[in-house]
């Protein structure tokens, strides 16, 4: 361990961590408006596959080199391979970061603005609350702040604890919510849109989208779980950490499906609404429940909270990245990148009708993303450059640094991982490669 980097407490604080990052918008707004979008349950079906069989595997193999450099993205290429523009991949994961950073802080401001717009007991109208630049945008930077606030005072105090008991609780609540919502009249339409497949949905659209967003939800392709990996000991168990991380990830997205279709069907709205699905279905569920009021604030609070331990992550890879190699001061690093975020985020914010320019700002083909820019942004960062990104670090652990050396390093610490020790290789070299490979060529019409 090098002097000044930091470790894990344990097993569990690491889980929790990387939990804590994977957990949040993706989980409870994004998961349930894809599904809508592609069509309902066989979209769930084909997620949950690639969640198992790519995902779980490559988020090993950033793990893996995480662990072995002891570095940030950049500088865990630059070790293993000095001097090589590899590195490049690296710096495409910063700005990946920042790029997400941007527009997801701005989506965390609407949910810390619902706590208020539940406790007023009027939430009133989606559309005008987004669309009012003032509000919209204090919102936002107040998300910002709080970020920098935690990563400038370091993450594990604070932040660490407060998870350990809100999680939990949010978990409970979500538990509480399914129940109430399967119990309205109607729900059972929506219980089948979830749950019933109907395969002749899915085409290179849909599994592209999947791809996007098990990647997105996981935190993988821009060398999040490379930095969450270096401050792991080498006797943590990495096979059996990422197998936790993957399923608490998808449960909780699981169950805000469980939630959202059946409140959805019960008030006869539109599953394919869009970005806007959750905002407008789950203030309408909380309207109608007994003391909703309060359990909708509650909710809002408890999703801010899973929100800002993924900005937190997002924050934190650009920052680790120029404390390591940059030698900057970390107190002031965090400040300067969390302002340039928020320059980066502003067009973002003001792209839901608040700026007729950025609303309708489409650089990409329509069948892509939605025309604002704050869609343009979700796909370009969100989607496709992890994607890419991912395509490149797969490539890099399999051939580069060798899927033999990744798998050693996994295997230390993990009984059950040389069971899979084989096909993982494989899995890496191979399969994950040529699978995104061609959902990438998909994407740019390649078999249209
Ligand atoms: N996984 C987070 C979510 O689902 C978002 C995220 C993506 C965080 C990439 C870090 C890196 O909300």
């Amino acid at each position: 361990m090098q002097a000044n980097r930091g470790e894990w407490s344990s097993k569990i604080g690491f889980i929790l961590a990387a939990s804590g990052s994977a957990i949040g918008l993706g989980n409870i707004w994004r998961f349930p408006y894809i599904v809508g979008q592609n069509g309902g349950a066989a979209f769930v079906v084909v997620y949950l596959l690639i969640v198992v069989i790519i995902g779980l595997p490559y988020m090993l193999g950033e793990l893996a080199l995480g662990r072995t450099s002891q570095k940030n993205p950049v500088g865990a290429i630059d070790a293993i391979t000095p001097g090589s523009s590899w590195k490049g991949v690296g710096y495409l994961g910063v700005i990946t970061g920042l790029g997400i950073l941007s527009f997801y802080s701005v989506i965390a401001g609407w949910t810390v603005g619902y706590i208020f717009k539940m406790l007023s007991g009027h939430p009133g109208s989606f559309g005008s609350f987004i669309s009012d630049p003032l509000q919209v945008i204090i919102l936002y930077a107040f998300f910002i702040v709080i970020t920098a606030t935690i990563v400038h005072g370091g993450v594990s105090g604070g932040i660490e604890r407060w998870s350990k008991i809100l999680m939990p609780v949010l978990f409970v609540l979500m538990v509480g919510l399914i129940i109430y919502a399967n119990s309205l009249p109607g729900s059972g339409k929506g219980l089948e849109f979830y749950l019933m497949p109907d395969f002749s949905k899915i085409d290179g659209r849909v599994i592209l989208a999947a791809l996007g967003q098990a990647f997105f939800s996981l935190s993988l392709g821009m060398g999040l779980m490379i930095t969450y990996g270096s401050y792991v000991t080498k006797s943590d168990d990495l096979f059996s950490s990422a197998g936790y991380i993957v399923f608490f990830d998808s449960l909780i997205a699981i169950m805000a499906g469980l939630i959202i279709f059946p409140a959805l069907f019960a008030s006869g709205l539109n599953p394919e609404e869009g970005a806007k699905l959750v905002f407008v279905v789950f203030p309408e569920l909380f309207m109608k429940m007994p003391a909703g009021t309060i359990v909708g604030a509650i909710f809002f609070l408890l999703l801010s909270v899973a929100a800002l331990t993924s900005t937190i992550s997002l924050l934190e890879v650009p920052v680790a990245f120029m404390v390591d190699e940059k030698k900057v001061p970390r107190k002031k690093i965090v400040w300067i990148i969390a302002f340039a975020t928020f320059l980066l985020g502003l067009p973002s914010a003001l792209s839901q009708g608040a700026s007729e320019f950025f609303t309708n700002f489409a650089f990409l083909p329509q069948r892509l993303a939605d025309p604002d820019f704050l869609s343009q942004m979700s796909f370009v960062f969100g989607d496709f450059s992890l994607a890419f990104g991912a395509l490149l670090l797969s490539i890099y652990i399999g051939w580069i640094w060798g899927a033999k050396n990744a798998a050693l390093e996994l295997a230390e610490g993990s009984r059950f991982f040389k069971g899979f020790f084989t096909v993982w290789i494989f899995m890496m070299r191979y399969f994950i490669p040529i699978v995104i490979f061609i959902i990438l060529l998909n994407l740019f019409g390649i078999f249209d």
